[in-house]
């Protein structure tokens, strides 16, 4: 049986967050090496969102001499901290400025498909008719291609309070899912943006939220506010075979 192919995504590096807690930059980098150390060598990368804190020019310059330090194919996509216009610069992104930033990708047997979430200046995601539009057409390029979708926010319920309140907005998620409904090449739905490992469904496709690299939300369905726990990092390991995707979460251990 062949190997399966390999994606390797990881979430939410936070790259520039002011300091006291958690150097997000070192953990980015134990999380790279975690990959790296694998005993598979994976196909590509995805990064998906809040690659940056500060959405500075010198945090992308790190991101990028990380995620390259590994030699794979890697893609990016926007988080509400990142900013559109810097991170387009800095990894060379189609498009212009503050323009949502949203591909396709041949990654040989699987296509990924990268959709901008992000409304500027909230927390919460959102996806317009045009985004929602622009998702159909470029899903109808290739009906047939195993297809990942790719976002930073999750379109789901989580049913933790501060969560849901940051989450894709709810009529966004009513019109992903008729979008889904008429594309059964996507076999997966995986964002990040939560800091914690969450699966869900939208138009029974599984939705899976993957861990910060840097910091984790806490397991409190009574929560008020976004509170973080002590849950350690770790990243998903998206192995395609068979026509079927399965989704690996591995945390990375700490010293
Ligand atoms: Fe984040
Ligand atoms: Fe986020």
């Amino acid at each position: 049986m062949a190997a399966p192919f390999l994606l390797v995504q990881l979430s939410d590096f936070h790259v520039g967050a002011p300091g006291g807690g958690r150097d997000p930059r070192r953990c980015l980098r134990e999380a790279l090496d975690a990959v790296a150390a694998l005993p598979d060598r994976p196909d590509a990368l995805l990064a998906s969102g809040d690659l940056s804190d500060d959405g500075s020019p010198q945090s992308y310059a790190f991101v990028r001499e990380e995620l390259e330090r590994l030699g794979l194919p890697y893609f990016v996509l926007p988080g509400n901290h990142d900013d559109r216009a810097a991170l387009r610069q800095a990894f060379d992104l189609a498009g212009e400025g503050e323009e949502p930033i949203n591909y396709a990708a041949d990654l040989g047997p699987l296509r990924l498909v990268a959709v901008d979430t992000v409304l500027p200046g909230a927390d919460r995601g959102e996806l317009d008719d045009i985004a929602l539009t622009l998702i159909e057409a470029e899903l109808a390029t290739a009906p047939e291609q195993p297809t990942l979708l790719a976002m930073h926010h999750p379109p789901l319920h989580t049913g933790i309070p501060p969560l849901d309140g940051i989450c894709l907005e709810a009529g966004a998620r009513a019109g992903l899912a008729a979008v889904l409904s008429r594309h059964p090449q996507v076999l997966r739905v995986v964002a990040g943006h939560l800091h914690r490992i969450v699966v869900g469904e939208l138009a029974g496709r599984a939705v899976l939220t993957v861990p910060s690299t840097y910091v984790q939300a806490r397991l409190d369905f009574t929560a008020t506010d976004f509170g973080l726990g002590d849950d350690p990092p770790g990243f998903a390991v998206h192995a395609f075979a068979e026509g079927e995707i399965a989704s690996h979460v591995q945390p990375i251990r700490g010293e």
